[in-house]
């Protein structure tokens, strides 16, 4: 067994794509890992792939827009398992893309209300549990959009920023009690969010990477890794990019991930 033996985590999101890849890492290192997604087929598979590597595993039916529901995905959790060490905020959506004088009221909500909100929950939830024990590490996932912004996807943008903001806030308040906040953000990673980009031009993407490919969901899992490792715990309120060198190239003349020329319209 790894070093997250007798560690229990919670991945939002997790059922497939980054959450899923990131649950398996840590699955692999000895964690129990739960599952919370609004995919519940999805997140019996990714369940069964978990418990397959001898460790404890669980899948619930959580939308991390509710806040009792995350409560409950966090009570049940440690109810089952007897503890909780280490929380992963990866849910997320987007919405078709859309000029800012375009994008219509629901879209902005709906992506807002799972990347901020659902993000909040994870962490108080966790927070008020991990304090007891004077231990855990929290990682969110923010996106490169949190760089430069992102054009046709403001909703998103915005809300990764806010995600950067939770994590540096969350660091300090909750530093003194052993648990670390950090975030990610990462680039052009294959996933079922990305499918559209990649189908329409794996190779545009690539070519625009300093390291000539894209991302692939084990390159996010490897830094989650290095946060949630015990030993790594003088390390907090640090937010890293994920993404083979791509924001360096980004910028308001250079925004290549711009759906924009992706979507007809
Ligand atoms: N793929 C990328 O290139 C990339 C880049 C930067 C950041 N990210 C971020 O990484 C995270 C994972 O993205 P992905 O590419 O794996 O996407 P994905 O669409 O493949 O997976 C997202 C998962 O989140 C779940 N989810 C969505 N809304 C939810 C809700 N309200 N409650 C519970 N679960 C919900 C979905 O069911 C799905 O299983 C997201 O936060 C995303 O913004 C992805």
């Amino acid at each position: 067994m790894g070093f997250l033996k007798d560690q229990v985590a919670i991945v939002t999101g997790g059922a497939r794509g980054l959450g899923r890849g990131i649950a398996l890492a840590l699955a692999d290192e000895g964690a129990s890992v739960v599952i919370a997604d609004l995919l519940a087929d999805k997140g019996s598979e990714t369940a069964a792939e978990i418990a397959a590597r001898g460790v404890g595993a669980a899948s619930h039916a959580v939308d991390v827009t509710r806040c009792d529901q995350v409560e409950g995905v966090v009570a049940d959790t440690v109810k089952t398992f007897g503890r909780l060490d280490i929380l992963i905020n990866n849910a997320g959506n987007t919405t078709h893309p859309a000029w800012c004088w375009d994008m219509s009221e629901r879209d902005w909500l709906s992506v807002i209300d799972t990347h901020v909100n659902g993000t909040f929950y994870g962490l108080k939830a966790a927070a008020r549990v991990m304090k007891e024990r004077r231990y855990g590490r929290i990682v969110n996932l923010s996106s490169i959009a949190a760089v430069h912004g992102f054009c046709s996807q403001m909703n998103y943008a915005a809300a990764k920023f806010a995600v950067i903001g939770m994590t540096l806030t969350a660091a300090k308040e909750l530093g003194p009690y052993g648990i670390t906040v950090n975030a990610m953000q990462p680039g052009v990673i294959r996933s079922d969010m990305t499918a559209i980009l990649l189908n329409a031009g794996e190779e545009k993407y690539a070519k625009g990477t300093p390291v000539q490919r894209v991302g692939e969901p084990a390159d996010v899992a490897n830094v989650v890794k290095f946060f949630v490792n015990p030993a790594s715990d003088f390390i907090t309120g640090v937010v890293m990019r994920v993404d083979g060198g791509i924001a360096l190239k980004l910028g308001a003349d250079d925004d290549i991930t711009a759906y924009a020329d992706v979507y007809p319209g």
